[in-house]
């Protein structure tokens, strides 16, 4: 039988080759070759500012065009959405911040049922912070926890790494075992 799962990785680093995404990878390396993967960049992907229009017109959204689009698809086409987010300033980077923005309109496109199909899938949070005090993460992941309660999502769990400069993750033996752990069903 075909594994039906499809994990959407979704990185938010500001660089390439950052410590979340080799964290990330280190977890998405022990899925097995059966579940389906696919790995996307915010920076690669910018998205416009969003526009709060709910209360005007019919309240409907437009069908988003060019990466909105590409974004809107590939978190539709997931079972599992895996955001591969350093901490900034305690919270998400703005492009996450910014793509969970947009899913307000992407609630409103008719037809599209947005609210519906995410429900049932998991959302899974993947992390780095440079303080030991890793509270610190507390914002992003409480974002991302009321976040997928609101729109009925499972929570798979967090994996957070401890590090600054690009690799600092790889002595971070913490995290790594986690990581070989955190996709297990
Ligand atoms: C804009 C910015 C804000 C940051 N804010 C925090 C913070 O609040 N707490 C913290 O522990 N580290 C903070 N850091 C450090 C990053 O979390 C750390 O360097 C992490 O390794 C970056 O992830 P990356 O290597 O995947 O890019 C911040 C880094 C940047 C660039």
């Amino acid at each position: 039988m075909t594994d039906p799962r499809h994990f959407l990785f979704l990185s938010s680093s500001c660089r390439s080759g950052g410590n979340t995404e080799t964290l990330a990878q280190t977890a998405a390396a022990k899925l097995p070759a059966s579940v389906r993967q696919t790995w996307l960049r915010h920076v690669d992907l910018p998205l416009p500012p969003f526009v709060d229009i709910r209360h005007s017109g019919d309240g409907t959204y437009p069908m988003p065009e060019g990466n909105g689009r590409v974004l809107l698809d590939a978190t539709l086409a997931a079972t599992d959405l895996v955001f591969v987010a350093p901490v900034y300033w305690y919270g998400l980077p703005a492009d996450a911040k910014l793509y969970l923005d947009h899913w307000s309109g992407w609630m409103r496109l008719p037809g599209v049922d947005f609210r519906p199909r995410m429900a049932g899938k998991t959302m899974w949070a993947i992390t780095m912070l440079s303080d030991r005090d890793t509270a610190q993460a507390d914002p992003l992941l409480g974002c991302l926890q009321w976040t997928a309660k609101y729109l009925g999502m499972r929570w798979g769990g967090s994996l957070l790494g401890y590090g600054n400069k690009p690799g600092d993750v790889l002595v971070d033996e913490a995290a790594l075992t986690r990581a070989n752990t955190l996709f297990a069903a």
